[in-house]
């Protein structure tokens, strides 16, 4: 095993977290899932081995904490505020090894250097369990628990199998009753500062390695479902016809036409048809919408247009359309004090003249749940190609070597300010 707490260790635990998938030809791990358990288990022996008291909270969430004087200490301890480090270890379908894992990764790096440090304020590490929420429609299922926002209704949303939220809940051994105790106070927290691959091409096209983010841009994620009527692919001629799959097809296109107009983000990244047959023609069909903004405005207008245009092809085609909505998330502004430290890390790490640079982040993190009990911040690393959701995902050892010194400088920073 490669030294803890050097950038080969992080490279290393990233590459050792991809065991633990419910496939064996790629990466897939869901919240609640057995490789969900297998991940925490792997990650807190990491936590311990790097001086940090462990403990899995109520939503699944693995938390590793010391104390302001450098001593293991059980996570959650009042009294003593902490400054917490983390993102997230569950992944997409297919996903790379980086989104979330390397910021879990190098928050246990960063605690590791600071060992036996006195701090002005406790230092929690967190994993968390749901950022991504491909399981059950609802992202942000770990922070949001973390944060005190879990909402009743969200217990019956179920996964492709079924399976509802309580029973995945149960089956992994989490009282679903007792899911509040996950909550944090915000008078026991300092922060919450994320590392997090940046997700898209911009560092790379400036040719940095880094960058403190300025915005988390909010999402919105809806199931549409349309429905017509299955009849004989044969015998039904086009003008008897109220094919769903058809008219969902349209609806498609004019979500990208739309959301290319207004400038915002918008995907359809799932389908799923009925009954599904070569020679029925589909009576209903089902997909998924992911909406993001600069601004939530912009993203809400726009959802009224495509809502719209919904309508219209609806009565154009004689089918229903329907929609449930299953993600909303305001777009969280970073803390200044925050951003301000992990610029000061970037800086100091980068060794350059020039400001760092501030991106506003189109992807979703675990901070946008955290703003509610805490301030947060975040630190990009370059990815190839911006490339992220898919495997070939990749950082260069180079950036994460200079992410790791811009991290605990950037800790090192809040410490300072807060003598
Ligand atoms: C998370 O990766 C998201 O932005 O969907
Ligand atoms: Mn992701
Ligand atoms: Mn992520």
């Amino acid at each position: 095993m490669t030294a803890i707490g050097t950038t080969a260790w992080v490279m290393d635990r990233c590459d050792d977290l991809t065991r633990h998938s419910a496939r064996p030809d790629a990466l897939e791990r869901v919240y609640l899932s057995p490789e969900h358990a297998a991940a925490n288990t792997a990650v807190r022996a990491w936590m311990l081995d790097a001086g940090l008291d462990t403990e899995t909270d109520a939503a699944g969430n693995i938390w590793g904490r010391r104390s302001a004087a450098g001593a293991p200490q059980r996570p959650g301890t009042p009294g003593e505020p902490a400054l917490v480090l983390g993102s997230h270890l569950d992944t997409v379908p297919d996903a790379g090894r980086y989104d979330g894992m390397l910021g879990v990764v190098l928050a246990i790096a960063v605690a590791h250097r600071l060992r036996g440090q006195a701090l002005p304020f406790a230092l929690e590490v967190v994993g968390f369990s749901d950022e991504e929420g491909t399981r059950f429609g609802k992202a942000l299922l770990g922070s949001c628990a973390a944060s005190g926002q879990w909402d009743e209704a969200w217990w019956d949303q179920s996964d492709a199998d079924g399976v509802t939220l309580r029973e995945a809940f149960a089956r992994f051994g989490l009282p679903p009753d007792r899911v509040g105790d996950a909550a944090r106070r915000p008078a026991d927290l300092v922060g919450y500062l994320e590392a997090h691959i940046e997700q898209g091409p911009v560092l790379q096209d400036r040719d940095l390695p880094l960058a403190y983010v300025t915005t988390i841009a909010g999402a919105r994620r809806f199931v549409l479902t349309v429905t017509g009527e299955a009849r004989h692919a044969g015998g039904t001629p086009f003008d008897r016809r109220r094919d769903a799959l058809v008219a969902a097809a349209h609806l498609v296109t004019r979500i990208e036409e739309l959301a290319r107009a207004a400038g915002c983000l918008a995907t359809v990244g799932d389908i799923h048809v009925e009954p599904g047959a070569v020679n029925v023609i589909p009576g209903r069909a089902e997909v998924t919408l992911d909406l993001r903004g600069r601004t939530d405005a912009d993203r809400d207008a726009l959802w009224d247009r495509i809502a719209a245009a919904g309508r219209e092809i609806a009565d154009g085609r004689g089918v229903t359309i329907e929609h449930t909505e299953t993600h909303r998330a305001p777009s969280t502004a970073c803390a200044p004090r925050l951003s301000r430290a992990v610029a000061a890390g970037i800086t100091k790490a980068t060794t350059t003249s020039s400001d760092p640079l501030g991106l506003w982040s189109p992807a979703g993190h675990d901070g946008m749940a955290m703003a509610a009990v805490t301030d947060v911040g975040m630190l990009f690393v370059r990815c190839r190609d911006g490339i992220s959701h898919h495997p070939d995902e990749h950082v260069d050892p180079e950036d994460v070597d200079l992410a790791l010194d811009a991290y605990t400088a950037a800790v090192l920073a809040l410490a300072e300010e807060a003598r």
